[in-house]
């Protein structure tokens, strides 16, 4: 696949303070790559070099083959929507979109084009005439998404761009964006710190950590085999059950429980591995009922709180002495105080160094 941006040993740092150690990326043509990764772990920054609104302090950046490190933002080829959006009030949203066109002096039929297509391709045709304070929070976002659209490139940045919107909204214009890229087969970055955001729209997903590259790859990829268990407990929700103990001649000790590691596929510097283990299970792979009967691995727990949550039932218990939780379906009847018996496949589940954390 031809790449559409390259970042080459990107450095980036404020002062004394290194915000980009070193990065590496590069970004298939059409692709659909998320930056995850919590507050404060780069991803702005990140985006804000490649769109030319910081200076870097080494490294490269190409875009379609060109190098643009030390281009104008308006010399790039992108187009980018920003974490806060900010559209100008006192015009309406045809001026707001065609703003930057009318600066670069684009021919006022070209213009008009451009905009007639991203109002469509957004449907916000009706809109065109109101000003910002008469649009909902959803219109608006689309109207800021259709400025960077007016642009006509085909890299598009984005930030964060639904963090301002409620959930149910949330949920409508992840499918609109997704929806969107389908149709216009762009290249583009999208930064989230929201897992769901990144699981459903990403080709591939890069979770980013103190200013670094922690993992890139598909989101089945991110989600099966974490590379290490900061990984592994970040994405999913609920998030990953830990339980610490020992490997020792294929079998994960913990106490008096003893889990078979067959059909565990280690990685190449995890099969020859005895010693202290983390091992990662999620709670929707542990089953219960009448599925045990078929799981290498059974154990009985007694259930400590039930979180119904409509669609699924978590409950928590204890392996262990370790707390554990288990998705159930919405539908199933326990309590508090019931005698459960679980069971889960180790195939299904992460390994982990306990002292490197990396995955074996
Ligand atoms: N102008 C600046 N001067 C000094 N430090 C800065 C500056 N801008 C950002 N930083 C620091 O750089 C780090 C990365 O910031 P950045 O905005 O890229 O994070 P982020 O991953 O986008 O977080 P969020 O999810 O909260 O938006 C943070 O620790 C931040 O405090
Ligand atoms: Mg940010």
């Amino acid at each position: 696949m031809q790449n559409s941006v390259e970042i080459k040993n990107l450095d980036l740092q404020f002062g004394a303070v290194k915000v980009l150690q070193n990065l590496n990326l590069e970004i298939g043509k059409g692709e659909f790559l998320v930056l995850l990764g919590s507050s404060g772990c780069g991803k702005s920054t990140l985006l804000n070099c490649i769109a030319g609104l910081l200076d870097v302090s080494g490294g490269q950046i190409h875009i379609n083959d060109r190098n643009v490190t030390w281009a104008e933002p308006s010399d790039r080829g992108i187009g980018m929507v920003f974490q806060s959006y900010a559209l100008y009030p006192q015009m309406t949203v045809e001026g707001n979109l065609s703003f930057g066109l009318k600066n670069a002096k684009l021919p006022k039929p070209e213009i008009a084009k451009r905009i007639k297509h991203a109002s469509e391709v957004l449907q916000i045709e009706p809109l065109l005439k109101r000003k910002p304070a008469a649009l909902s929070g959803g219109q608006r976002q689309r109207v800021a998404i259709g400025r960077a659209l007016v642009r006509d490139v085909d890299v598009f940045l984005f930030d964060e761009p639904l963090s301002n919107l409620d959930a149910k909204l949330r949920a409508d214009l992840r499918v609109e964006i997704k929806r969107l890229h389908h149709k216009l087969q762009n290249t583009m970055i999208y930064v989230t710190h929201d897992q769901i955001e990144a699981m459903t729209l990403a080709d591939r997903i890069a979770i980013m950590r103190g200013g670094q590259i922690m993992q890139l790859g598909s989101p089945d990829e991110i989600y099966g085999q974490p590379i290490n268990k900061y990984v592994a407990d970040f994405i999913g929700s609920p998030s990953m059950n830990f339980l610490e103990g020992n490997i020792k001649n294929g079998t994960f000790e913990m106490g008096e429980l003893s889990i078979p590691l067959d059909g565990y596929e280690f990685g190449d510097t995890g099969a020859a591995t005895e010693g202290a283990a983390t091992m990662g299970i999620r709670p929707e792979h542990v089953v219960t009922g009448e599925l045990v009967e078929s799981t290498p691995f059974q154990v009985d727990v007694e259930v400590n709180l039930i979180e119904p949550t409509g669609s699924d039932t978590l409950v928590d218990c204890e392996v262990a002495g370790h707390h554990f939780r288990v998705r159930m379906d919405g539908q199933s009847r326990v309590s508090v105080g019931e005698k459960l018996r679980l069971g889960f496949a180790p195939a299904r589940a992460s390994l982990f160094d306990a002292k490197t954390e990396l995955r074996l």
